[in-house]
Formats: C-alpha cells, sequence, structure tokens
C-alpha cells in the first residue's frame, strides 16, 4: 500500500517544480498555422488599442456581470459557472440561454470607434452533455465511459453534446477532463476517464474531435463547439486533495499525467484550462516551464489557455483582481468571478502599459485568442440566435442522442459478482425494486447536474429522463413480469428477485473529498437493506452509484450479485437493458464494462493502481464479469483497520469537534453531553433568560469557496424545551456575527436537520475568509436543543432559505 503521507515522508528533498522541456515529446499537431488566418489576425491585432487587448484576456461569470457592460467592456469571453444561469434560474429554459447570449453579444459588438469588433464568446462545462441545461441528454460522467472501452462511441458522445451545446447558442465547452486519477478520495475521481494512461489517451482526442470536428473534414462547422483540455497538469495526483498538490518527479508527470494531451492537442483541441493544483509545491497557473516551455513551445499548442475559476489568485504574489505573473507564465485568459472584474481589468491594463506584462507577451496572448476565434467562426457566426442550430431545441434530449446515452450505460456497467448466475433477471419474474437511489434521476447523474453540486434537483427536471426504476419496469413488462418499487425494501408477498439501488448522493469538486475509501461510513442503512433481504431469503442484486470504487465489502457479502453502474446520467433504462432478460429469455445486451479503476480490498488502499508494487486490489483493472462467466466471489473480509477519519467539512461530528476548536458557551447558555447513535455522541443545550453557544476556531478559516456555492451550514438537532424567544443561527469573524432566524424550525419533537445557505451570512458582510465561528446559536429565552452533527455541506433537497422566523 501506498499513502500519500508515506510517499512525502519519502521525500527529504522536495522535487523540483521548474520542468525541462527538452525531455518531452515533440507533439504531431494536424493543426498547422495557416498564413491566411495568421494574416487576419495579424491584421485585426494591429488596430487594436491597449485596451482592447486587455479587454480580451478577461472572462468573466454571468453572474457578476451584465450584458449591458459588454458595451463599454470588450471582454474576450463570458462563461457561466456550474451555479451561474440566465435570471438567477438554473431551472431556466433553453431560449433563455439563448436569450441572454444575444444581449451579450450584441453589447459585445457595439463600437462606434472604429477599432476591430471582436465578438464574446461563451464558455460552459458542458461535461457530460450540455448538463446545464435543462431538457439536456446526461450521459455516463467519465468513470463510467472509462470503462466502456469504445472511444468510437465517445466521439459519438463528444458530437451529441456539441450539437446540445449549440442549440444554445453557446460556442464553448471546458470538456474534456483528462486527469488521470491516482487517488480515489479526490472528489473529481468521476471526472476521470481511467486511472490508466492508456484508457484516457485513447480517448482524450475522439472526445475533441466529437466536440470540434476533424481538421481537414467538418472541424468547427455548425453544430461543433470548441473544446478545453483540463486541467494541465497533473490534476490527477494531488492525493485526494482538491486543487491540492501533486508531488511526482517529471517522468510521472510527463508519463502519467499528460497521457490525455498526446490525443487531445494533436487532435487540434483549441483551449486548455490550466489546473487549481501544484506541482511540487508550485501552482501551475504560474508555472511558466510548463504552460509556456512544455505546453507551447516544445508541444506546438498554438490555441489559447483558460484559466481555472480565479486560479490565478491563488499563485503567489497575486490576487483575484490582479495577476500578472500567471499572464507571464503564460496563462492567455483569465476566469474571473466576483463583483471586481473592473479592478482585474485596470489592473492588468495599467501591467500592461507599464510593461510589466510585456508586449510581445500582450500580443501573444491576445493572437492566441483571436486565431482561435477566426478558427471557430466566431467573426462569421453572427448573433447567437441566428446560428445554424442554436434554438433548435428538440437537440436536446433528442431521440438520437439519448439512444447513444443508453448505448453508454449499457456498455459502462461493471458486472462485480454473479453468483449462482441470478441475473438475468427472467422473463416473467416478480421483481421488488428497492434502494434510495432506484427513483433518483438526479442521484444517477451526479454533480454537474442542472446544478453544479447535482442537488437540489428533482425527477421532473429531467423532463427527457429515465430513472432506473422506470427502466426495469418497463422491462420487467415487456417480459410479461412485473416490477414493483418499494425504497425501503418492504413487501408483502415475497418477490423473484430484489433489485436494490443505491450509492453516493451527488457533489462537485472539494465537497466529493473523502477520508477514505469508506462506502457512507456514517449511515449503513443500504446495508442494512441488504441484509434484511437476504434475511429474508429473497435472491439480490446491488446496483450500485458511485462516482469511483469503493469499500463495499459488506455490501458486497448481502447481494448474490452486484453492479458498479457508477454515474448513468439520464438514460436509466440502459441498466435494464443488460439485466433483466426479454421474452427470449436474453436481455438486450451482456455486459460489456471493464473497470477502468481498481477496486479497493481495504479501506485504506487510497492509491491502488496496476503499475504500483505490491498491487493488491480486490477487483483489479480490466475487471468486470459476462454472461459466460461462471466465477463466484466468495465471502469477504469485513474487518476495516482504523483509519484516521475526519470529514474536512465537519464542525461537529460523532461527539468530536473537529481540529483546533471548541465549544464556547456563553450567557445563561450551559453545554453537556447526551447520546444520539453513540454514547455522548451529541451535545445537550440548555439556555435560560438569554444566550449562545458557539465553536470557537484557534485559528480563523478561510470558507469563502464553500460560501460562493450552493453550500450551506448544517445542524442536526432535537429541541427537547421549545423556546420563549427569538432563536437564531450566526456564522462570525474576529468583529462580526450576522446571523439568520431559526426560531420557526424549533419544534420540539424528532430529530431534525436545517440548513442555512451560507451565502446567508457572507451577504451581510461577514468576511468568509478569516472565520472564527463557524457556528453560533443564539437565544433570547429559554430553550432546550440537542445537536448531534454540525457540517458545511450540500443541504438535503428542498428549498432552502435564509432563515424560518
Ligand atoms: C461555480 C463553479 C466553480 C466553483 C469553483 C462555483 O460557485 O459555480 O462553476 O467551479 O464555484 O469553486
Ligand atoms: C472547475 C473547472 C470548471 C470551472 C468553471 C472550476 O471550479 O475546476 O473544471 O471548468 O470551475 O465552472
Amino acid at each position: 500500500m501506498t499513502t500519500a503521507a508515506s510517499a512525502d515522508a519519502q521525500q527529504a528533498q522536495p522535487p523540483a517544480s521548474i520542468a525541462h522541456p527538452d525531455q518531452w515529446p515533440v507533439l504531431p499537431m494536424a493543426l498547422k498555422l495557416d498564413p491566411k488566418v495568421e494574416a487576419r489576425v495579424a491584421a485585426i491585432l494591429s488596430r487594436m488599442s491597449i485596451e482592447d487587448k486587455v479587454g480580451q484576456l478577461i472572462q468573466v461569470d454571468i453572474a457578476s456581470i451584465s450584458p449591458g457592460d459588454l458595451e463599454t467592456y470588450k471582454f474576450g469571453s463570458i462563461l457561466n459557472g456550474g451555479n451561474s444561469a440566465p435570471n438567477n434560474d438554473e431551472f431556466a429554459p433553453a431560449s433563455e440561454w439563448l436569450k441572454l447570449f444575444d444581449a451579450f453579444y450584441d453589447a459585445s459588438v457595439k463600437r462606434s470607434d472604429g477599432r476591430p469588433v471582436v465578438p464574446v464568446i461563451w464558455g460552459t462545462d458542458a461535461v457530460h452533455g450540455a448538463n446545464n441545461i435543462v431538457g439536456s441528454t446526461l450521459f455516463p460522467h467519465n468513470i463510467g465511459l472509462g470503462a466502456m472501452r469504445d472511444p468510437a462511441l465517445i466521439r459519438k458522445i463528444g458530437a451529441a453534446t456539441a450539437l446540445e451545446t449549440a442549440a444554445t447558442g453557446i460556442d464553448w465547452s471546458f470538456a474534456p477532463t483528462v486527469a488521470v486519477v491516482q487517488d480515489d478520495r479526490w472528489g473529481r475521481t468521476y471526472e476521470s476517464y481511467s486511472e490508466d494512461p492508456a484508457i484516457v489517451a485513447s480517448y482524450a482526442g475522439q472526445m475533441v474531435e466529437g466536440i470540434q470536428g476533424t481538421i481537414g473534414r467538418d472541424f468547427m462547422k455548425p453544430g461543433r463547439v470548441i473544446s478545453s483540455v483540463k486541467h494541465f497538469l497533473g490534476d490527477g495526483g494531488t492525493g485526494g486533495h482538491d486543487q491540492g498538490d501533486t508531488r511526482v518527479p517529471e517522468r510521472v508527470l510527463r508519463d502519467v499525467h499528460a497521457a490525455g494531451y498526446m490525443t487531445a492537442l494533436p487532435a487540434g483541441a483549441l483551449t486548455v484550462m490550466p489546473s487549481f493544483s501544484s506541482w511540487n509545491g508550485e501552482k501551475m497557473t504560474g508555472n511558466k516551464s510548463l504552460l509556456t516551455g512544455v505546453l507551447k513551445d516544445r508541444w506546438g499548442f498554438q490555441g489559447f489557455t483558460i484559466g481555472d475559476w480565479n486560479a490565478h489568485g491563488q499563485v503567489p504574489g497575486c490576487t483575484n483582481e490582479d495577476c500578472a505573473a500567471a499572464i507571464n507564465a503564460g496563462l492567455d485568459m483569465f476566469m474571473y468571478s466576483g463583483p471586481k472584474w473592473k479592478d482585474l481589468y485596470a489592473n492588468t491594463l495599467r501591467e500592461a502599459k507599464a510593461g510589466t506584462i510585456p508586449a510581445a507577451r500582450l500580443d501573444d496572448a491576445v493572437r492566441r485568442i483571436l486565431r482561435v476565434k477566426v478558427l471557430a467562426g466566431t467573426f462569421e457566426a453572427g448573433r447567437p440566435s441566428s446560428r445554424p442550430m442554436s434554438g433548435r431545441f428538440d437537440l436536446l434530449g433528442a431521440p438520437g442522442h439519448r439512444a447513444i446515452a443508453r448505448q453508454a450505460v449499457r456498455e459502462s456497467l461493471v458486472l462485480l459478482k454473479n453468483n449462482g448466475g441470478i441475473l438475468p433477471v427472467r422473463p416473467g419474474a416478480s421483481i421488488l425494486v428497492a434502494g434510495r437511489g432506484a427513483d433518483d434521476i438526479g442521484q444517477q447523474s451526479g454533480g454537474w447536474s442542472i446544478t453544479w453540486q447535482g442537488t437540489g434537483v428533482s425527477n421532473r427536471n429531467f423532463p427527457n429522463g429515465q430513472s432506473i426504476w422506470s427502466g426495469i419496469e418497463q422491462a420487467a413488462r415487456a417480459a410479461g413480469g412485473t416490477a414493483r418499487l418499494s425504497v425501503d425494501g418492504g413487501f408483502t408477498k415475497k418477490p423473484d428477485v430484489a433489485i436494490v439501488v443505491f450509492g453516493e448522493t451527488p457533489y462537485a469538486e472539494f465537497t466529493g473529498d473523502r477520508p477514505t475509501l469508506e462506502y457512507s461510513p456514517d449511515d449503513k442503512s443500504d446495508l442494512a437493506l441488504l441484509r434484511k433481504l437476504k434475511a429474508a431469503g429473497v435472491p439480490t442484486v446491488a446496483v450500485f452509484l458511485s462516482g469511483r470504487p469503493l469499500w463495499v465489502n459488506p455490501e458486497l457479502n448481502a447481494a448474490d450479485a452486484f453492479v458498479a453502474a457508477f454515474l448513468p446520467g439520464t438514460e436509466g433504462g440502459g441498466v435494464a437493458d443488460v439485466m433483466i432478460a426479454g421474452k427470449g429469455g436474453r436481455p438486450v445486451a451482456d455486459f460489456h464494462g471493464k473497470l477502468s479503476f481498481s477496486w479497493p480490498k481495504r479501506v485504506d488502499q487510497f492509491v491502488l493502481n496496476a503499475r504500483d508494487p505490491g498491487y493488491d486490489p480486490l477487483f483489479p483493472l480490466g475487471y468486470g464479469l459476462t454472461y459466460a462467466d461462471r466465477t463466484s466471489v466468495g465471502r469477504l473480509d469485513e474487518t476495516k483497520p482504523a483509519v484516521a477519519a475526519g470529514d474536512q467539512n465537519a464542525l461537529f461530528v460523532r461527539g468530536r469537534i473537529a481540529g483546533g476548536a471548541r465549544i464556547s458557551p456563553d450567557g445563561g447558555a450551559t453545554v453537556t453531553r447526551t447520546d444520539r447513535s453513540g454514547q455522548e455522541d451529541s451535545l445537550r443545550i440548555a439556555v435560560k433568560g438569554e444566550g449562545a453557544v458557539a465553536i470557537e476556531q484557534a485559528m480563523p478559516i478561510d470558507i469563502t469557496r464553500e460560501s460562493n456555492g450552493q453550500l450551506s451550514l448544517i445542524v442536526d438537532y432535537r429541541v427537547t424545551a421549545a423556546p420563549t424567544g427569538q432563536v437564531a443561527l450566526g456564522v462570525a469573524d474576529g468583529a462580526k456575527l450576522a446571523t439568520v432566524p431559526l426560531t420557526g424550525a424549533m419544534k420540539t419533537g424528532d430529530w431534525m436537520t436545517a440548513a442555512v445557505p451560507l451565502r446567508c451570512f457572507a451577504d451581510q458582510g461577514v468576511s468568509m475568509a478569516t472565520v472564527t465561528r463557524p457556528f453560533v446559536l443564539t437565544s433570547s429565552g429559554t430553550l432546550g436543543v440537542d445537536i448531534s452533527g454540525i457540517r458545511i455541506g450540500t443541504a438535503p433537497a428542498g428549498p432552502v432559505s435564509c432563515g424560518v422566523r
């Protein structure tokens, strides 16, 4: 076993973070500089003012800027972050996206000073389909696609995604992710095709050609969009930490992590996104030897680099509004979110004028951006709504696209266990479908599905989707059998077989980072359900939804058959296609998927890759049964070594207060302990007269990132004595306490959960970068309340508001 810690301990001397471009391959680029294109770019560039040039270097999130602003500020691009949408409505119809783009576009091309008009382009995360748009086809996340080993299908998925994106007028997608993830605790593992560089390489170029078209054939023709290969470089090697540090020798960076670029760039990828993460301690966004030395000079990349979300602000000496260092290192366009984009523009302009950003560097960056815009047809495309595919909303969830997605689902499922050959389910059988994931299109789709975190959605937000349950029900009926949905697994008449669908609930980026590989350490109800069915003598099939391989030995033992379904997306019917036999006795397809990530035998096998010495997986890379296999999986060890656990966003969990903090009662408040699930695992708070209880940090904590999204302060509680006054929940920095009312949620009775979006506190002016008390409960009267958990996380589905009066 290798853990990040032991690998670190061996590094007495930190390895260098300056690359040697001459030790990297030269790439066979299909896209050659075209003299006609270059002459046109040069002509535009020569007529641009320095203000125009600096404007092109900036991309701003639509949540931070209005169309009218582009009349004055001629920025190169806009984007919608995972949470940003027209009219602040993530469920806005596709027509609103198009309308908003028209408005931005019109403003960007409006000018009367005679200088060149350079239309704005719009970037979006179409990472598994046009996933921000209601009605789009959501394909399996990359981890599932990796299991297909089907590059030709990847290409079709890219093309369908581009078409659905183009239907909204949007011309640029931040995909594909070509991370070669090595440590599956990382919250973005599902965005990776494989731990194996060869699989990533076999897909990256195909995906780019699917999105952009093929050079010399249909490159950037109508219905194609610009792709962005991300995140350059080594994003998959950060030891399971989002935005972390990849500590590897240059050879590993080159031979493992760069694999996707070897095919994506020769295929003509027009943009590359430098990573938030570091290499050997240095932020990628500021690493000149890699951005310029390797990517541009050695590999010959002629497109432009687009920063990640305010990532430049993390380069030493920089802020979100000021970072010449990133541009000088080779970043061509800043991705900015926040209210102070005018400052970013003013600072960059000042630095360009002063030569802090050399004129040659500025021109090179702008030339690259203009080149991409010329190649993408931006100058001729016209208003977004006038483009060939624009407004073709029938493309969203089009039958042909759904068929591709359904095929991808069929091919991506990996059969881990099929003892006694209980699958396929025989025609005519009575099937019980259970589990929390059975009828939940949001859960089967994971993060980056309408919302950034993939939370707060329900089946009706996927008008062109189908749940796994619904697919099974259809297939069962077609085969002359019956299916019944019972989430908790209850039944009156014993079914012939049970299918239990369960697994991880959606997350994106850092909210998905986990301390160990144990599936659901705090909630074993799925396991209990499997065991209940087993005890009742019902043959049981587990369908496991997850963004990564996880330690599920107890669940594997409790099921007769086990299918790793990863995050299949909106075509739940593809699951039934392989599991349920039709009238002729055969299912639509056999299992095809082979693991693209090794499956752990123990909870502490964080870094488990086929190349490692002492490789000891439960199921190796490439494993996957078919109906021809007679393999039986024996009973697995259910003991687990104690691993230092600790959910990074937990403030108080299982009786423990997160490191460096203490509980402090104030005024008439007292705090003792009581039991919920374990001995003394909860706080018992009593307030007499008036008082408050807070979690006091030893050092201020920075929860800015958590506050800009959908994350909430979440409290699990039970009221033991109703309040006689007003109760509020608060967050404080050293100077200011912001509170939101909670009185209305203080009803005596059962355990409950309250969630208050962090932005409710941020909006009141608390400095989220220096929070000293991330939890404050105040009461102006008598109150009794027990608290079993306090954390920062994704609120349970349902409306969230800034307070219950
Ligand atoms: C945005 C995402 C972005 C993230 C970065 C979110 O608020 O919606 O697009 O990736 O912040 O932390
Ligand atoms: C993510 C990128 C994404 C960007 C825009 C960032 O937080 O790391 O993958 O493209 O946000 O949403």
